[in-house]
C-alpha cells in the first residue's frame, strides 16, 4: 500500500486533467492487462467518470494479436461482473504520445517497455500495477496465471481491483 507515492509527481500532473489516458500492459494481453482494462472501466463508469478516462491495454508479445482475452480470465471476470470483450494488440511507440500512464503488470513487462519508450520522457510515463496494490507488501508485480490454475486468476483479480481502486483514488478530482 502506497507505494505508488514514489510516482507523485506524474499522479499530481495529471489529477487536474480533462482527459487521462492509461494503458495497462503485460506479455500476451490476453490474460492480466485486459482484466485490468475491464475493472478499471468498471471503476470510472461506477463514479460517472469515464468521459475524463481513455483505457485500453495491449501486450508486448505478438501471440494473439486479435483474440478475446483467455477464457479462463472471461470466466472469472465475469463472475465479478466483468464482461471482457478486448481484442488483443501488441504496444507501439505511438502508445506513449496517446497515454499519460503506461501501467506494466511484471518487471519483465517494463523492462520491454523500457525498450518501446521512444524517449527518455515516454519512458518516465511507465509505472508498476503492483504499487498500486494493498497487497503489494506481499506481491510486487501482477503474476502471470496463464501456466497456473484458478486460483492464480484470482489472485490476479483480488491484485487488479485493489490497485485500481486505489489508482483511481489517486487520479480523482
Ligand atoms: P498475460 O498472460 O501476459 O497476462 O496476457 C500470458 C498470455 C499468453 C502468454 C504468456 C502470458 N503466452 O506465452 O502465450
Amino acid at each position: 500500500m502506497d507505494n505508488h507515492i514514489k510516482y507523485k509527481n506524474l499522479i499530481d500532473s495529471l489529477k487536474g486533467k480533462d482527459h487521462i489516458g492509461i494503458l495497462f500492459v503485460c506479455l500476451g494481453n490476453i490474460c492480466r492487462s485486459p482484466a485490468a482494462e475491464g475493472v478499471m472501466k468498471a471503476i470510472v463508469n461506477d463514479n460517472d467518470d469515464s468521459d475524463r478516462f481513455e483505457i485500453d491495454s495491449a501486450g508486448t508479445g505478438n501471440y494473439h494479436i486479435g483474440d478475446l482475452p483467455d477464457h479462463r480470465m472471461r470466466i472469472h471476470a465475469r463472475r465479478r461482473g466483468y464482461e471482457l470483450t478486448h481484442r488483443c494488440r501488441q504496444v507501439t511507440e505511438a502508445d506513449f504520445d496517446n497515454f499519460d500512464l503506461i501501467i506494466a503488470m511484471d518487471e519483465s513487462n517494463r523492462r520491454n517497455l523500457q525498450r518501446i519508450a521512444p524517449t527518455v520522457e515516454a519512458e518516465k510515463k511507465i509505472v508498476m500495477m503492483a504499487d498500486f496494490a494493498d497487497l503489494a507488501t506481499r506481491y510486487d508485480h501482477i503474476p502471470d496465471p496463464y501456466y497456473e490454475g484458478a486460483e492464480g486468476f484470482e489472485l490476479v483479480l483480488d491484485l487488479l481491483q485493489s490497485a485500481c481502486a486505489n489508482l483511481y483514488d489517486a487520479l480523482k478530482n
